[in-house]
């Protein structure tokens, strides 16, 4: 949720940190601040609003010092003002500390804290951790044998109920740099003489590839040359170093005007990325390294669960489609929010998988935790190599998406349905689904990058048609069977980025309710393609006709459509029914996009919302 950036080294921190912050912003962005040390002090600068605003608020001393932490927000605890901006400092003016999470016993702190003579300056719960570490710093014997700011720190993590990943800095240690986590992400990223954290690896590529994730209750303490983990507890823990192969470039502009345009135009690659080694021809099916499940293994599967958030549950609810389908294993989709709270009775043999796209969400994060818990086997499909999902799940497959900077999930979306197709096509050649089907399948996937490419050739026209649209404040997507999830999809594009009041319902239960919102004012989208049903969507669509509803219809060609039944139409290839969920993704978010640029939207960083949700 919130992004945390720290630097020690030679180099000037403010800098680096404002780069990091930069590359994080999708994490949160109401407020940002960072304190700088110089080894004479601490500076310290926020703002609320953009990164940008921060920027401009710097001034060049600030951004020397070779020692800092820095934090762009998603408030949780208080309003969003430059006191509840992070980092917090403790009263004494001794530490200084950003945090990302919920502190829940931060009221009791505060109580304790307030009768020791700590005052606060905010509304936030992370200012009662900062104080607590200032507390027990100060208690702390400082005779040399032990180092109290780290004592301190540890001390007073024992005491907190609830989820962080911090970056503290104590002003008497002007060349160390403390992180810990619990619940939300933190990496160590290893540099030459010079060391940094982050709550996410795109913070730092810019430094330095090397990096550490740190585990759930570890301390790190970092100076320029080394850092050492322990637990909180105190035992010691051995770091493995990993490479981080991304070029960096992925996670930059380059020629287009903002993340969510890049993202839409690269799927021919993520998806191409995406596939890239997973057939075997000779077999008509999909390969995966990191299951860890053999074909015995899953042969006993004789269900699935997925759990997931936002669009990645959608994803899931296209995977359902395809795996009953394709290989005949019943499965049951659930948010993992409520999956996680619920004690719902699972078949013995049921196989748990987690979709997310940061690996870090963390509702999905507790639901796989508790699955396993109960001693499910579970799998990750997933974006984010060595995030929390990826290394907890017992198996998984990566996406291979490259990173995703928009905060709505465009290629990562499509690219959970692909993974989703390659697992169905895997799971039904281990049971029923014939190598001529296969062979079928194997043979529709590889063509998508080069159908998507052509989709994306009707940008404007979709842009034309967002445009007469653009007016209206409600709209309802509309689509059936595998379409459904689409149509949800779409609406979630188009309410998080525009601020439309959009729903996606089965087309056929519309009659139930949603017709009762149509008219001339509040247009419908429907997801039409080609099958068995389509003559009934063709029915669905006259009764939003016969109320005076206007009708966007994006369908297969080929399909025939009576004259004046639509008022637009968007057309995708004809194609093989587990790709067509793919496909049509591409037309809504096309049309959500455009309809955001022309309210005057920041399609990039919706009102809000964050990228990584990382509280519950
Ligand atoms: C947030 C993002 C969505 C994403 C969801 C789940 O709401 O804005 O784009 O689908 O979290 O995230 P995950 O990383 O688990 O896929």
């Amino acid at each position: 949720m919130c992004g945390i950036v720290g630097y020690i080294g030679r180099n000037r921190a403010g800098s680096i940190m404002l780069d990091g912050l930069k590359r994080l912003e999708y994490r949160g962005y109401d407020s940002s601040g960072m304190v700088v040390s110089d080894g004479k002090g601490f500076e310290q600068i926020k703002s609320t609003g953009r990164v940008v605003n921060l920027e401009e608020a710097l001034e060049e001393p600030q951004l020397g010092g070779n020692l800092g932490i820095s934090h762009t927000r998603w408030a949780t605890h208080g309003d969003v003002t430059e006191a509840n901006a992070h980092p917090h400092t403790s009263s004494d003016g001794k530490i200084s500390m950003v945090h990302n999470g919920v502190i829940e016993n931060h009221a009791n702190m505060k109580k304790f804290l307030a009768e020791k003579g700590y005052t606060f300056r905010s509304e936030t719960d992370s200012e009662a951790l900062c104080n607590l570490i200032a507390y027990h710093y100060n208690k702390e014997p400082k005779d040399g044998e032990k180092n109290p700011f780290l004592e301190a720190v540890r001390k007073s993590l024992r005491h907190v109920n609830g989820t962080y990943g911090i970056a503290v800095i104590c002003s008497d240690f002007p060349k160390e740099l403390i992180g810990a986590r619990k619940g939300s992400p933190l990496i160590i990223g290893i540099g030459n003489g010079e060391n940094l954290l982050a709550s996410d690896v795109n913070a730092i590529t810019h430094c330095t590839q090397n990096v550490v994730y740190l585990d759930d209750n570890e301390v790190v303490h970092l100076k320029n040359d080394d850092f050492s983990i322990t637990t909180v507890s105190s035992k010691s823990v051995e770091a493995v170093i990993h490479k981080v192969d991304w070029d960096t470039s992925e996670a930059e502009l380059g020629e287009f005007d903002n993340f969510m345009q890049k993202e839409i135009f690269e799927q021919p690659n993520s998806l191409k990325n995406g596939m890239r080694g997973r057939f075997s021809d000779d077999d008509s099916t999909a390969v995966f390294g990191g299951l860890n499940l053999n074909a015995q293994e899953l042969r006993q599967i004789d269900r699935i669960l997925f759990i997931a958030c936002g669009t990645a549950w959608h994803a899931c609810l296209v995977a359902e489609h395809l795996i009953e389908r394709f290989a005949r294993i019943p499965v049951e989709v659930e948010y993992a929010s409520e999956f996680r709270y619920r004690d719902a009775p699972l078949d013995k043999n049921t196989l748990v998988i987690a979709i997310s796209q940061s690996g870090e969400t963390i509702d999905t994060l507790g639901a796989l935790r508790e699955a396993k818990r109960k001693g499910y086997r579970t799998l990750a499909i997933n974006n984010s190599v060595g995030s929390a999902i990826a290394r907890e799940s017992d198996g998984g497959i990566y996406q291979h998406a490259g990173p995703e900077i928009g905060v709505a999930s465009t290629k990562a979306f499509t690219s959970q349905i692909m993974i989703s197709a390659l697992l169905a096509l895997y799971l039904g050649r281990l049971r029923d689904l014939s190598y001529g089907d296969g062979v079928e399948i194997v043979k529709a996937l590889r063509t998508v990058p080069e159908q998507v490419e052509e989709l994306l050739k009707q940008n404007d026209k979709i842009a034309s048609i967002a445009r007469k649209y653009a007016k209206y404040e409600d709209c309802l997507f509309l689509g059936r069977q595998l379409m459904f999830p689409i149509a949800l999809e779409g609406a979630l594009k188009l309410k998080e980025i525009s601020y439309i009041h959009a729903e996606g319902y089965p087309a056929a239960e519309m009659k139930h309710g949603p017709i009762a919102l149509i008219s001339e004012d509040c247009p419908s989208v429907f997801l039409a393609a080609s099958g068995e049903i389509f003559s009934k969507s063709l029915a669905n669509m006259q009764e939003v006709k016969a109320r005076k509803g206007k009708v966007i219809c994006i369908a297969t060609k080929g399909c025939d459509i009576p004259d004046g039944l639509v008022d637009d139409l968007i057309l995708v290839p004809e194609c093989h029914e587990i790709v067509k969920p793919i496909l049509m993704s591409i037309p809504i978010q096309l049309l959500s996009y455009h309809v955001a640029l022309e309210r005057g939207c920041d399609v990039d960083k919706p009102r809000n919302l964050a990228k990584s949700v990382t509280v519950e």
